[in-house]
């Protein structure tokens, strides 16, 4: 990623101002966008070594099975599966897909029969680890976009995976422009539905849900950051267990790690979500009994969604169980980069943790994140 990188998002507030280094993570997330248009390029076998590298330690650290995500780079494989996943109603959505020129693609393979679950949880993991990897592509100078307009059945059939697995989304990525120019799909798009995203005011909650998150006009804090990487900033999840004193996280902190909510993508750019940055100790500790965590919290964010919108009757996915793990993504790379320690907690007495939460009943926790600030 270089100096000339083209910046997709407008922030709630100029936090890097607030840094006293440069907070190189959330230049990534603001830099990633959809792109549906790329350069005709082949990966190189370094580059390849160190994405297959990546993904192994993402899928490790959030426990993703190894076989829920499948990465394919062989070009000569690539328009067998883009003319699968153009078949039927579903991969209509994307025509441009099989003349998109890609690079290649990381596909989620989950059993079909996920999806009819109350709690669709095999859909999460990859999900994040997707994510994580679209962060680090951006990183690296690779455009990326996600896609669930597609086949799922003929695309597991042209993958070669058992009967049972379908392949609801894709991850596709190649190289790209510095910018969206022309009259093209990708620069449409772009202007008309991707760039947008709804004030960080409407999506987050202190404590319950319904009760409003205090941002201030300004703010006089500043923080002082370590540049890491995408893949540096992963490893605080493997602290967890070490800082047993947690400090208080600062109003900074919990607005730059909303924001990086608020700025990941979402299925149609629906961002059917809320975020609920809990700070109250006496919640952490009900919350903690009902994790059976022995850990003390510095703060937690329910992340919520909303099952049964349109999309998800017509292209039968469980985007709530997609796009909320993508922003999970985002906050724990966030709080590992702001030198947080982050727990993610998907298998949750999800009805208990709703009812403390005081959730309106349209809405459901998808999981919740513990944090905590070194003491
Ligand atoms: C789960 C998921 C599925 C998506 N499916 C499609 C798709 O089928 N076609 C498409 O053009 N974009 C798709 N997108 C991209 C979104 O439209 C895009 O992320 C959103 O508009 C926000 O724009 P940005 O990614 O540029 O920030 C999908 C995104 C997600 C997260």
């Amino acid at each position: 990623m270089g100096n000339d990188t083209f910046q997709t998002k407008t922030l709630t507030r100029d936090y890097q101002s607030l840094c006293q280094n440069h907070l190189h993570v959330l230049d990534v997330m603001v830099t990633r966008r959809s792109w549906r248009r790329y350069q005709e390029w082949t990966i190189t076998s370094d580059l390849r070594s160190q994405l297959e590298a990546f993904i192994t330690r993402a899928k490790h650290l959030r426990g993703c099975p190894d076989d829920d995500l499948i990465l394919v780079t062989d070009k000569s494989r690539l328009p067998e599966s883009f003319q699968a996943a153009y078949k039927g109603f579903t991969g209509k959505i994307n025509p441009w897909l099989p003349k998109s020129s890609a690079a290649g693609f990381l596909a989620l393979a989950i059993s079909g029969q996920a999806r009819h679950k109350d709690r669709p949880l095999a859909y999460a993991l990859p999900a994040m680890v997707a994510q994580d990897t679209a962060l680090w592509l951006t990183e690296n100078g690779l455009g990326s976009v996600w896609l669930a307009g597609l086949n799922a059945k003929q695309m597991a059939k042209s993958l070669r995976l058992p009967p049972d697995k379908v392949v609801p989304a894709i991850l596709m990525f190649g190289k790209t422009g510095l910018k969206p120019q022309g009259f093209n799909i990708d620069n449409i798009l772009y202007k008309t539905l991707s760039r947008k995203r709804k004030n960080l005011h409407q999506i987050v909650y202190q404590d319950f849900y319904g009760k409003t998150f205090h941002i201030p006009g300004s703010l006089s804090q500043t923080l002082s950051v370590k540049p890491l990487t995408i893949a540096e900033s992963m490893d605080a999840l493997t602290r967890w267990d070490e800082d047993t004193s947690p400090g208080d996280i600062s109003q900074l902190e919990w607005e730059i790690l909303a924001e990086s909510a608020r700025i990941a993508p979402s299925g149609a750019n629906r961002q059917q979500w809320k975020f609920i940055l809990i700070k109250d100790k006496a919640l952490h500790a009900e919350l903690g009994r009902l994790l059976n965590e022995t850990r003390a919290f510095s703060g937690i964010i329910a992340c919520l969604g909303k099952p049964g919108s349109f999309e998800e009757m017509t292209l039968e996915r469980p985007f709530w169980m997609i796009d909320l793990p993508i922003a999970m993504s985002h906050i724990s790379i966030m709080a590992g980069a702001l030198d947080l320690s982050s727990k993610v907690y998907l298998d949750i007495p999800e009805a208990d943790i709703n009812a403390v939460l005081k959730l309106d009943p349209t809405w459901r926790t998808v999981g919740l994140i513990g944090l905590k600030q070194r003491g």
